[in-house]
Order: structure tokens, then C-alpha cells, then sequence
């Protein structure tokens, strides 16, 4: 089938084909600047033998201020508004920054990918829809976290974009907040790890990759001017420290500020976190660019330390120019912007070795996303053994979740267009199911069971079909988007209710989750299985039943704790989301127009006590711990050998059971008394693999910054004297080893 349309710069496209992996073809535009580019031996700056910052020196040398301001700002709201200019060059990502082909500068195409590229069914390219990017970190597997981002980079190339943007780290510190399935983790070393390990994963493709939303955009509700109280100390070692993980260890082209103030500042016009912490105190050499219309100044955001305005030019196109002009932004402020925009180019090879357009492997790309799925699945009960099912089960009755269609993905500008979806892509708010249903793996795997599907619509109905099959499993889901939290942990809907009603009909009753966050569970004591799937990806049908029938050994832990109720929380409620106000007007059942505006949040009430370490200090015991995660085997911990300096643990890890499997291994401290920081953290982990009845010695290198605390009056870290309590074992809360060891100056 083919498509004709007209193009924004005129120029008429031909989009082959619906679904699967044809490429659309280059636009004219973006032919015409390629026939402008003069020859390499002209431009010095080509040299590939030269460092990126010298190169992008004698670069930003040769340009003219139009040409820089050019460089600092997007062109638009592209294919995202419709009716919106879409310039030559632009392929239809997020973003578009164009190039200076006089010099040689490529354009800079950007693309939303999250979870995999946003909005490619809109040229009919396929995408691969990975699992969220929490899911990723369940795995605990800095292995499974580089792939995600390498199917993410490779993609992007494929489909001829330079610039991913996604790689979201803000802490989960509210398990409400309608973006977790985006980000990573409530523990700033895990998340920083993983999304690091995320990011370079892109850049492993010479596309330039993001990190993002910095910093404290840790709910939707008032994201857009809500304002976040947190004392630099704090802030430090807990969502900053995220961020310094990921980003020293990526060292990724772009940082997004985030919309939301930070103690009164926006966060794209903050000195302290884009120039003090940013760039001075970690040495960041790439751009920070700010979140879709989170630019609210010139003069403010330039000397603060944004890069580039995105998406449009209100304040960093003419207005920018003129307060050079003016001398009110030093003609060095902006160089150092394009200069950092070009080195980053040039140090990710996108000057020198350009995407070239081709067809995107749907396959391998599957293929990556369930082994993924399969390492991010988390089992978090098992009753008597109910799981793995055999594959000699008579009959099972399957409910809910659409569970014979496919699984469940997270929305917002993390969507990735389902395969062979609408022209158009995927509409923004409307929850998407991808074509991997887990009955049809399930039926596979049990090819001589009686196998039902009901919808769960009708609860009494749903009880019924489960209580004649020998099993039920009742799928759940918790579908969640940007631009909106949910207003409480419960199952949306009569999912709980349906729940328990199932299991009181069946006693072999096993739930999936297919959810973007924790969510409470008041029938958990009700049911024989619990597992938790998150959004699995496009290869997530297979991956559960997979674990379900024992093919794969589950293997994940949680990177969240999971509350029994709200009120175990520090905070009850999503600050300023109500009846009244609903989100940000964006959820459907909002009272458009009377959101909440302008409100602070405040964290110093919470201190420190980010997830588990808030349970920990409250002595509140949560309904499922961070860290924890079964098996189908089971594992001992002995032997614990702590480096005099507490830079390592060392000991042995016993597979007790009968089936190999992995475990993921977790090493805890708790600081001397005198940091005020009376719980534990993590402080290093280890994934690791061990053949039934074997036992495996394991080393876990402790970072020395892991071990620090911000010191406000010394302006950086600094490591305390004194006893250092080391704990190990495969929980937050079940951690059989221990050993104190005292750290002198
Ligand atoms: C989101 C960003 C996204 C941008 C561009 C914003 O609404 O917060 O995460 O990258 O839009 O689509």
C-alpha cells in the first residue's frame, strides 16, 4: 500500500507500506543541504585525529551569530502540534535542531524514546516497544540495561535519527507518580547504575543520548510550576546522586531540565543544579536543553546554564541574540552553548559517521525485549509451589487484562506505536495494547489443557469460569502516562474486588501484573501467585509464560517498595491532586481548568527517607520490600569478608535448590552514627548465576561516593569517620550477613 504526502518543505513523500520495518524515504530537503556541503579538505575542523572540543572550537570559530543562535533552540513543535511547520531535514522525532552544512554540521534529529521510539508508525517504520524502563531495572542486570539502551540506539540510527531523547532517572518517590514505568528506581544507586548503563547503550551507536528530567520532576500533578522544597544536602544524596551516577558514568550528549521549580527556581533556570552541581561540580562537558516549553527566560535560563530551548525560539531566538547583542549574555556564555552542542555531536560520531537509513530488524529486536522481559519479571509469591505451572495442567482459566490480545504499554510521549497501528500513531491518553498476548505462549506451553479466557468485565461471571479449571490466572493492569498520577495505590477499577473473587472460587490462583508502579494488593493473602510484569515489552506474552511454566527461572527484584496502603506513606495523597483538581488536566477526569497551580511539595518532611529507608527509620513493615524477589530455586549467603576500607564485600553464594538460577545479590551500609543517617542503603549489587547445588564466590565493589555524605558547610563529600555497618544478602530485608568495619581518615 502506499501513502502520498506532502511534506513540510514541499517536497512530495512516498511512504511505503503498513507495519513492519520499511523505511520511509529521505525528504528532499535534507538531500538538498547534503549537495550544499563542501569537501572535507576544506573544513580543518573534519579532522578525525583531533578531540572533539578542539574540532568544535575551530568550528564554533567560523560561524556566524545567527548560525549559533540557529544552534541553541528547536524549530517547533513539528509533527507533536498538528499544523505546526515541519522544516526541511526534520524526520518527524520530538525535536529538530537544523545544521550548518556550510561547515559540515549535520541537523540534529531528535526522537522521544523512552521505552523505544515514540511515534515511528507515523512514517510506518516499526519500533521495538521494550518493557518500561522500571521493569529494566528489576533485572538488576547492568548487562540487560545496556542492551535496552543498544536497541533504543540502534533503532534510532536505523530510522536516521542522531538524538534519542529519554534515559529518565528522577527518583520513584512517589509510587503514584503516572511516569515510574519511565524511570528506574526509589534508590538513587540503582537508578543511577542502570539508566547510566541505559544511556550508553544509545551512545554505543553513535547517537547521541539524554538524560532526563532534572531534577526533582518526581510527579506529573502541577509538574509544570509546582515547586519542590528540598535542602541541597538532601537533594545530594538522593535525587541528584541519580542523576551524578548516570551521567558521569554515560556521559551523555544531553541533560533535560525538567518542568517543575526547585525551592521557588524552574528547574531549566537553576544555577545551582545546571552551573554549580551540573557542569562545575561534575563536569559535564555536553548541552542541557529543556524540557517541551520548559524554557521561561532568556537573560535567567542563559546564565544559569540552559543550552538550548526546545522546541521553539521564544526566548533563545531573537531574544537571545539581542541580550548578546546587548552584552546582558556574554558573547562567551554563548559560545560555551554551541560549543557544547558540537562537541557532543562530534564526540558521539554524528559529524563523522552519520545514520544511515535502512530497515529496523523487528525480530532481533523481539528477541531483545523479551530476554529482557525475563529478567525484569518479578515473583513475588509462591504459595505452596503453585508456580512453575506444569505443562501436564488440565485446565486453566485465564481472566482479564485482555490477556488474550496482547500487554499493556505506558502512554505520554513514552508511547511507542504499536506494530501494524493506526497511521497517525498512537493517540496521546488512550491506553495501547501490543500484540503479544500471554494466553496464546500460555496455550503453547500447556498444548493439552482446556484454556478459557474471560474479559474480568463481569466479576461474578469472571468467578465462575475460574471455578471449574484446575488454575486461574487473573491478569491485572494499572495503566499509567505522563501527565498524570494516580490518585491512589489501589487497582484501578473492580480489579481487587474481581480478585477476590476469583480466588474464592479457586484456591490455585495465581495474578499478573501488568502495572506502571507498585500498587497495593489487599487480596495478596487471598491468592497461591503473585508476579509482577510491569509494561513487558513486545516480546512480554512470551517472557510470562515462560516464567509461568518454568522455562525461565524468575529472577527479578523489586527496584520499589511496594506499601500496603497510602496512608504507610509519607505522603497520604499526591500533593495537590483532588477531586477537584484533578492532574494536570491532561487524565480525562479532571475539572479542566482547575488544577493546582503554583503549589510547593514539600520534601523536608521526608528527608532522607526516600522508599525503603523510610520504612526502615518508621519501622513499618511494607507489603512487598525493595530488593525482594523469589525464585524457583533458593540461595544461601556465607562467609562475608569486608575491604578494611569497606570498598568491597566479598562471600559465597549457595544455589540450595534444584533448578540453576540467577540471584541478585545486594550489599547494604549504614553510616556512622554521627552522619544522622540511623538506616541502611545500597551501596552495591551483583547479579549472578549459580547451577543447582553450587556454591559461587562473589565480589561487590562498594563506590567510595556510596559511602559519603554531603557535607553543606564544606560545599562536597566527605567520608566520616567511624564504624561502618556492611550487610549482605537478597533482600532489603532478609540480610543474613553482616560485619562492622571502622574507617579512620
Ligand atoms: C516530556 C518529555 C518529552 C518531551 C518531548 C515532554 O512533555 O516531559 O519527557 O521528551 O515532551 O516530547
Amino acid at each position: 500500500m502506499t501513502r502520498v504526502r506532502i511534506a513540510g518543505n514541499g517536497c512530495l513523500v512516498l511512504v511505503l507500506g503498513l507495519g513492519l520495518g520499511l523505511g520511509s524515504l529521505p525528504r528532499c530537503g535534507a538531500q538538498e543541504k547534503a549537495q550544499t556541503a563542501p569537501s572535507k579538505a576544506s573544513m580543518p575542523w573534519m579532522n578525525t585525529s583531533l578531540d572533539a572540543d578542539t574540532r568544535a572550537d575551530m568550528m564554533v570559530k567560523q560561524m556566524t551569530i545567527d548560525e549559533k543562535i540557529q544552534l541553541v533552540h528547536g524549530s517547533g513543535w513539528g509533527v507533536l502540534r498538528p499544523g505546526a511547520v515541519v522544516p526541511p531535514g526534520d524526520i518527524g522525532g520530538a525535536g529538530f535542531v537544523p545544521g550548518i552544512p556550510r561547515l559540515g554540521l549535520p541537523d540534529i534529529n531528535l526522537a522521544d524514546s523512552a521505552v523505544g521510539i515514540r511515534g515511528a508508525a507515523r512514517d510506518s517504520r516499526y519500533a521495538t516497544l521494550l518493557p518500561s524502563v522500571i521493569g529494566m531495572a528489576s533485572s538488576w542486570d547492568p548487562e540487560a540495561a545496556h542492551l535496552y539502551g543498544s536497541v533504543i540506539g540502534r533503532e534510532l540510527r536505523d530510522e536516521g535519527f542522531n538524538m534519542s531523547i529519554g534515559g529518565g532517572v528522577d527518583l520513584i518517590r512517589e509510587p503514584r507518580n503516572g511516569r515510574n514505568f519511565e524511570y528506574a528506581s526509589e534508590d538513587p544507586v540503582l537508578a543511577g547504575n542502570m539508566v547510566g548503563q541505559l544511556a550508553m547503550g544509545v551512545q554505543s551507536n553513535q547517537v547521541m543520548g539524554d538524560i532526563k528530567h532534572y531534577v526533582m520532576n518526581d510527579q506529573e500533578t502541577g509538574r509544570n510550576t509546582l515547586s519542590a522544597v528540598i535542602s541541597d544536602k538532601v537533594m545530594q544524596e538522593t535525587d541528584l546522586l541519580a542523576f551524578q551516577i548516570a551521567i558521569k558514568m554515560a556521559k551523555p550528549a544531553g541533560v533535560m531540565c525538567s518542568y517543575n521549580r526547585i525551592n521557588g527556581v524552574y528547574a531549566c533556570e537553576n544555577k545551582y543544579t545546571l552551573t554549580d552541581v551540573l557542569k562545575d561540580e561534575w563536569g559535564f562537558k555536553g548541552f542541557v536543553l529543556s524540557d517541551w516549553s520548559g524554557t521561561h527566560s532568556t537573560v535567567q535560563a542563559a546564565m544559569a546554564g540552559l543550552d538550548m530551548q526546545q522546541p521553539g525560539d521564544r526566548y533563545f531566538g531573537a531574544p537571545l541574540k539581542q541580550a548578546v547583542l546587548d552584552g546582558k549574555v556574554p558573547q562567551a556564555r554563548l559560545d560555551d552553548m554551541v560549543h557544547r552542542i558540537v562537541r557532543s555531536m562530534i564526540a558521539n560520531g554524528v559529524v563523522d559517521n552519520p545514520p544511515v537509513p535502512r530497515v529496523v530488524d523487528p525480530f532481533q529486536g523481539r528477541r531483545d525485549a523479551r530476554h529482557i522481559e525475563e529478567e525484569s519479571l518479578v515473583l513475588l509469591k509462591n504459595e505452596g509451589g503453585i508456580l512453575p505451572l506444569s505443562g501436564s495442567v488440565k485446565s486453566i482459566a485465564i481472566i482479564g487484562g485482555h490477556a488474550d490480545e496482547g500487554v499493556l504499554s505506558g502512554g505520554g510521549s513514552a508511547q511507542v506505536d504499536a506494530p501494524g497501528g493506526l497511521p497517525g500513531g498512537s493517540k496521546w491518553g488512550t491506553a495501547v495494547y501490543f500484540p503479544s498476548s500471554p494466553m496464546r505462549y500460555m496455550k503453547e506451553q500447556a498444548a493439552d489443557a482446556t484454556v478459557s479466557f474471560d474479559a474480568g468485565t463481569d466479576v461474578a461471571q469472571a468467578a465462575k469460569a475460574a471455578a471449574g479449571a484446575q488454575v486461574a490466572v487473573v491478569f491485572v493492569t494499572q495503566w499509567m502516562s505522563e501527565g498524570m498520577d494516580r490518585p491512589t495505590l489501589s487497582l484501578p477499577g473492580d480489579q481487587d474486588k474481581l480478585v477476590e473473587a476469583v480466588a474464592k472460587a479457586n484456591p490455585n490462583t495465581v495474578v499478573v501484573l501488568e502495572t506502571g508502579g507498585p500498587v497495593s494488593m489487599p487480596w495478596s493473602g487471598q491468592v497461591k501467585g503473585i508476579m509482577e510484569a510491569w509494561f513487558p515489552g513486545i516480546g512480554g506474552g512470551e517472557a510470562i509464560a515462560n516464567v509461568l511454566f518454568g522455562k525461565v527461572n524468575p529472577s527479578g527484584k523489586l527496584p520499589v517498595t511496594f506499601a500496603a496502603k497510602d496512608s504507610d506513606l509519607p505522603f497520604e495523597h499526591v500533593t495537590g491532586l483532588t477531586a477537584e483538581t484533578g492532574n494536570n488536566g491532561m487524565d480525562g477526569n479532571a475539572a479542566h481548568g482547575k488544577e493546582a497551580k503554583d503549589f510547593t511539595v514539600d520534601y523536608s518532611k521526608q528527608g532522607m527517607l526516600v522508599g525503603y529507608k523510610w520504612f526502615q527509620v518508621k519501622d513499618e513493615t511494607p507489603l512487598f520490600p525493595f530488593g525482594f524477589g523469589l525464585s524457583y530455586t533458593s540461595f544461601a549467603y556465607s562467609g562475608l569478608k569486608v575491604a578494611p576500607d569497606a570498598t568491597s564485600a566479598s562471600f559465597e553464594v549457595k544455589n540450595t535448590g534444584e533448578k540453576a538460577g540467577d540471584e541478585i545479590t545486594e550489599v547494604y551500609a549504614t553510616l556512622p552514627s554521627a552522619s544522622g543517617e540511623p538506616f541502611r542503603k545500597l551501596v552495591g549489587f551483583k547479579r549472578v548465576s549459580v547451577a543447582a547445588g553450587a556454591s559461587d564466590p562473589v565480589t561487590v565493589a562498594i563506590d567510595p561516593l556510596y559511602l559519603k555524605v554531603f557535607s553543606t558547610e564544606k560545599n562536597g563529600w566527605e567520608m566520616l569517620p567511624g564504624s561502618y555497618k556492611i550487610e549482605v544478602g537478597g533482600s532489603s530485608a532478609a540480610l543474613p550477613l553482616k560485619e562492622d568495619v571502622r574507617v579512620t581518615k
